[in-house]
């Protein structure tokens, strides 16, 4: 284990013993597993980048940040000019700064809003959603962005209806895919919880708005 997530463990000891059972549930096999799965995916797509060879990246519904963020910014050594990450849980937002502090990631800007509120123009070159099935689809926010059409979307989400908090569950990559009006680059999907009564599908999709 390195040092940075041993650091956070102590500080979630320290300061919020009551929610410790939340950090396992964002560091379980499946959260890493789906984050990996996406950051070695992103080897078979072309991220946009600048003139200077660097990229901006959004995270929406980012949870706790990490891992996605520590394994983003490994793959991408000096690449990733800055991260926004869209968060509507204050509790959250406060983990995220913290986990941000501790791996020394100062190019990590935290939005406590709800991400579809957030209506600025802006260029950013990816757009990472892992949590589709808690939300809106990403199309409603498509003209915030310079150009839709040259911003990559790592999409993920899941059939696991059984929880009230999600509200636009998927059952392909296909469906994924045409609710948030993107031409496919690649698609993906994977069993989880194998072998128990809770198991589900979760959908990967990379690409950009038609
Ligand atoms: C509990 S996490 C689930 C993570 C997802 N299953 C994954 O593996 O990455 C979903 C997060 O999305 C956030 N969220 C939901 N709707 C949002 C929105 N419109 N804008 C920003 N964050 C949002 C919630 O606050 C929550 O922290």
């Amino acid at each position: 284990m390195q040092i940075e997530y041993s650091r956070i463990v102590k500080w979630f000891r320290y300061n919020h013993p009551n929610k410790m059972d939340r950090l396992w549930d964002s560091l379980s096999p499946n959260q890493i597993i789906g984050k990996q799965w996406l950051v070695n995916s992103l080897q078979n797509v072309q991220i946009p980048r600048d003139e200077n060879g660097q990229f901006r990246i959004e995270i929406v519904g980012g949870w706790y940040g990490y891992p996605l963020i520590d394994l983003l910014m490994t793959e991408y050594p000096g690449q990733i000019k800055e991260i926004d990450i869209f968060e509507l849980d204050e509790f959250a937002t406060k983990v995220i700064y913290r986990y941000s502090q501790i791996f020394g990631h100062t190019n990590v800007r935290i939005f406590h809003q709800d991400y579809f509120t957030y209506q600025e123009t802006r260029r950013t070159h990816m757009v990472i959603n892992t949590s589709c099935e808690h939300m809106w689809d990403m199309s409603h926010n498509k003209e915030c962005y310079e150009s839709p059409d040259r911003t990559l979307l790592v999409l993920q989400s899941n059939n696991k209806r059984d929880e009230i908090e999600h509200i636009n569950c998927v059952d392909s990559c296909q469906e994924l895919l045409e609710k948030n009006e993107l031409s496919e680059i690649h698609g993906d999907w994977k069993r989880m919880n194998q072998g128990t009564p809770d198991k589900f599908i979760r959908f990967m999709v990379m690409g950009k708005w038609k």
